[in-house]
């Protein structure tokens, strides 16, 4: 047996020892996705684990990923196998500069996207995912909207809105590096191929393509598609489960650089040794959970 069933094996047993979930973002290393019970994008694993009765989440994604699930479940441990396993975007804010921008733009309301930490959520308005962005702008009564922190999302949610859209320059290091040209020369090298960007990637690359998608939102796409061939701009974990749910499909990632050394640094030995050892836990204060829980609340109210 190799070492993956050695641990996958092991998994199972401390799963139940522990009363544990695993949910793995799309974005993991196949072998976790193999062995979690839920397989999603961020903010939908955290609900997920929020419904089930575990009593520990072992959240394989990265930190702002983990402090979601302890938000919607503070009742539950949460575990984040790789305790380094940031998101370098989401670490362009922090609750201090987002209070001093607020200063500056007093009569515009904040949306942040949820790749953000507890704390800058609990100084937003309002949360939104990639996939309900523009319908949470829109939602406002606000005239202006300050959107943080990826300015790349918070351009395309500009391009379709009246509101106007204060961006805050952060931005995705594997996403923003996808170049138009590097784009259209894999457009060239499969003709046939439809094309489908997350809102991450730069605005000129998301007005290329054939369509804009968050990571479910790109999944559902290429499942309903009658195309056979598709250039995928995220990261390239998202690969696994397209190729697991469309056998008869093809998919090129669009660079090969596409791809989050954050989210690859968990791996299923870490996520063994997590529940092994009860560590390291992830926690929120409980006086900016419950300020983040009402930005987070808010946009659920959103229909
Ligand atoms: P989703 O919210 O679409 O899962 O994306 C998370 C992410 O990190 C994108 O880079
Ligand atoms: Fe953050 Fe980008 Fe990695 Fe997503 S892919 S976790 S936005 S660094």
């Amino acid at each position: 047996m190799s070492t993956l069933d050695n641990l996958a094996r092991r998994l199972q047993e401390l799963k139940q020892e522990r009363r544990a979930i695993i949910l793995a973002h799309y974005y993991q290393r196949a072998e976790i996705q193999d062995v979690a019970d839920f397989v999603g994008d961020s903010f939908g694993l955290s609900q997920q684990a929020a419904a089930t009765d575990a009593e520990v989440i072992v959240f394989c994604g990265v930190h702002f990923m983990a402090e979601s699930a302890a938000i919607l479940s503070p009742e539950k441990t949460v575990l984040l196998p790789e305790p380094r396993a940031g998101c370098p975007m989401a670490d362009m804010i922090d609750a201090e500069a987002l209070r001093a921008f607020k200063a500056q733009n007093p009569d515009a309301a904040v949306v942040s996207y949820v790749n953000t930490s507890a704390a800058v959520k609990a100084e937003s308005d309002i949360c939104c995912t990639s996939s309900n962005a523009i319908k949470v702008v829109n939602s406002l009564d606000a005239k202006r909207i300050i959107f943080t922190p990826d300015r790349n999302l918070g351009r395309y949610i500009a391009r379709n809105t009246d509101k106007e859209v204060i961006v805050w320059e952060g931005y995705c290091h594997t996403h923003d590096h996808l170049t138009l040209e590097q784009f259209e020369q894999k457009k060239r090298e499969h003709p046939q191929a439809l094309t489908v960007v997350h809102p991450e990637c730069r605005p000129e690359v998301s007005a290329a393509a054939d369509h804009v998608a968050s990571t479910a939102g790109m999944l559902k796409f290429v499942r309903e598609s009658d195309a056979k061939e598709f250039i995928i701009g995220t990261e390239g974990g998202i690969l696994h489960l397209m190729q697991k749910q469309n056998p008869d499909k093809r998919f090129y990632l669009a660079s090969p650089d596409l791809i989050c050394p954050n989210m690859k640094a968990n791996t299923l030995e870490k996520t063994v040794r997590a529940l092994e050892t009860m560590e390291p836990k992830i926690a929120v204060p409980e006086e900016i959970r419950r300020k983040a829980v009402q930005a987070l609340d808010r946009m659920l109210a959103i229909k």
